[in-house]
């Protein structure tokens, strides 16, 4: 079987995307997890296009173990440099230049002929390859390039050193049998064509990307790059846990395999999906909360007899544990740290010891704790953030013939700091007390609220979203109670903001 590389961009291409920002903490959690799944390349951001970026780039360098780390970079030297000094310490670095290719692009965007798109790229992947053994070239809007000129700028590349030539699907236009040509085509003709990996790179502006991705393996990519839950710019990228479990469930017709632990699926769309406050659809492929869900009776019949009636792969393939054991009150130290391993999760004694906590309090409060309540409570504590505020009290009064009125207190640094607020209903007027303690003007850009598990006693998970400038911060809250929720989750952006 031919091994696929998978190439993930969740924290480049996926970030792109409104409101999909993530903190350095929050990256290196992902990139922890990325490389538990088994991704060979983390792309972990653009490093000259913010100090922060420059940061978690450099951060996941130093800490990945397995992975391949790349960084992005523009076919300009001090792109290069930039990215070069930030993904240097990895054991497996590798920079990613790229340039446009079609006309289109040339002319409107950066304004230079053919010729002179050729001499950057001949002139900057040289110039990486100088730098770093491991050089992948990107043709940005390859599909709607001229063919010939495509395979020209593919065979600088090659001929200047990069050992990887991507395909880039920039807009998400092509078709899957026109991918296919594609790809077979630059195969038959690139220098070096069994020495170089040809990768492929597709967004979903027509719902083809991973259609697309498979096209292109098929006709002998060696690399797919995509993102978890398909995150990314406008329609998003080429969601990874599909291509990867296509590629399993119909391992013994496509004839490819790659390094995944499919079982370790779940634990990360779930975990993109809490970092950056984005819910996954129910109806979504392989992750969304129906996938394995069978609500018509022939199927529920036919499930209880034999799984493979109407499941193609199975729940625990990608890391879902169907079990129907709960926990409480009565239950120990010990019974909770196994659960919480049994469900997969590797966590520190001081993250333990947290989970512990808010497992107690979580059981004063609720009968039985299920493994999803287990779930929410754990899933963030790797990537906390460090409390500058903390919840102490809050008293909400409202009603349909009194305006709604909130005091709240907050710790900070050891001090208990109250104040009152009105507002229009009894959450804004809490957020309002907050903002007169806190003093940083935020503005709340949204919020949400569902339930963890069903019933009356059932987790409530709040997410907002504060605005402060250009910047977005995500803040998560969870609580049976949704006030006690909805604060924790604006008292958790506000840490992140001032962190
Ligand atoms: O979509 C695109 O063209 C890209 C490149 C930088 C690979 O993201
Ligand atoms: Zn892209």
């Amino acid at each position: 079987m031919r091994k696929i590389l998978i190439f993930d961009t969740t924290m480049r291409d996926g970030e792109q995307s409104p409101g999909c920002s993530m903190n350095t903490r929050e990256k290196l959690e992902i990139a922890r997890q990325l490389d538990r799944l088994g991704v060979d390349v983390i792309e972990a951001g653009f490093p000259v296009s913010s100090p922060d970026d420059f940061e978690a780039v450099q951060r996941v360098a130093a800490q990945t173990e397995h992975a391949a780390v790349a960084a992005l970079c523009r076919a300009v030297k001090g792109d290069i440099d930039t990215a070069w000094e930030a993904v240097k310490q990895a054991r497996r670095p590798r920079l990613h230049v790229f340039i446009a290719t079609s006309d289109l692009h040339l002319e409107v965007k950066l304004g230079i002929t053919r010729q002179q798109a050729l001499e950057k790229i001949r002139e900057c992947v040289s110039y990486a390859r100088s730098l770093c053994p491991d050089v992948e070239f990107s043709a940005e809007d390859s599909t709607r390039s001229d063919r010939e000129f495509l395979l020209e700028c593919f065979n600088a590349a090659v001929d200047a050193g990069a050992s990887t030539l991507n395909i880039a699907d920039t807009v998400g236009y092509i078709l899957p049998d026109e991918m296919y040509d594609l790809v077979s085509y630059i195969r038959q003709n690139v220098h070096c064509a069994d020495q170089v990996v040809l990768s492929v790179h597709c967004h979903n502006d027509l719902g083809m990307a991973v259609a697309n991705s498979l096209a292109a393996l098929r006709a002998g990519a060696g690399q797919v790059e995509g993102s978890i839950n398909g995150i990314g710019e406008r329609a998003g990228n080429a969601a990874l846990e599909e291509i990867i479990m296509a590629l399993k469930t119909r391992e013994n017709q496509l004839d490819m395999t790659t390094n995944i632990n499919t079982r370790e699926i779940y634990r990360t769309s779930k975990l993109v999906s809490t970092v950056i406050g984005v819910r996954i659809a129910p109806n979504k492929a392989v992750v969304g909360r129906n996938a394995f869900n069978h609500e018509a009776g022939i199927h529920q019949h036919g499930v209880l007899k034999n799984p493979l009636t109407y499941e193609i792969m199975s729940p625990e393939s990608i890391g879902i544990y169907q079990s129907d054991m709960t926990l409480g009150k009565h239950s120990g130290r010990h019974a909770f740290v196994q659960r919480v391993e049994e469900l997969g999760y590797t966590l520190s004694d001081e993250a333990m010891e947290k989970a512990f906590e808010r497992f107690v309090s979580l059981a004063d409060r609720k009968k039985n704790v299920t493994d999803k309540d287990i779930e929410a409570m754990v899933s963030a504590l790797g990537y906390a953030t460090p409390e500058t505020y903390r919840l102490h009290s809050f008293v909400v009064n409202s009603g349909t013939v009194i305006s709604a009125t909130a005091v709240v207190k907050l710790i900070r640094n050891g001090e208990e700091i109250e104040h009152v607020a009105r507002g229009d209903g009894p959450i804004d007027a809490a957020f309002k007390a907050i903002d007169r303690i806190v003093k940083e003007g935020y503005q709340l850009a949204s919020y949400t609220i569902h339930s963890v598990t069903e019933g009356e006693d059932a987790l409530g998970e709040v997410t907002v979203r504060l605005k402060k400038g250009g910047r977005i911060i995500v803040g998560r809250g969870l609580s049976t109670d949704i006030f006690e929720a909805s604060l924790k989750a604006y008292i958790n952006a506000i840490n992140k903001a001032v962190g």
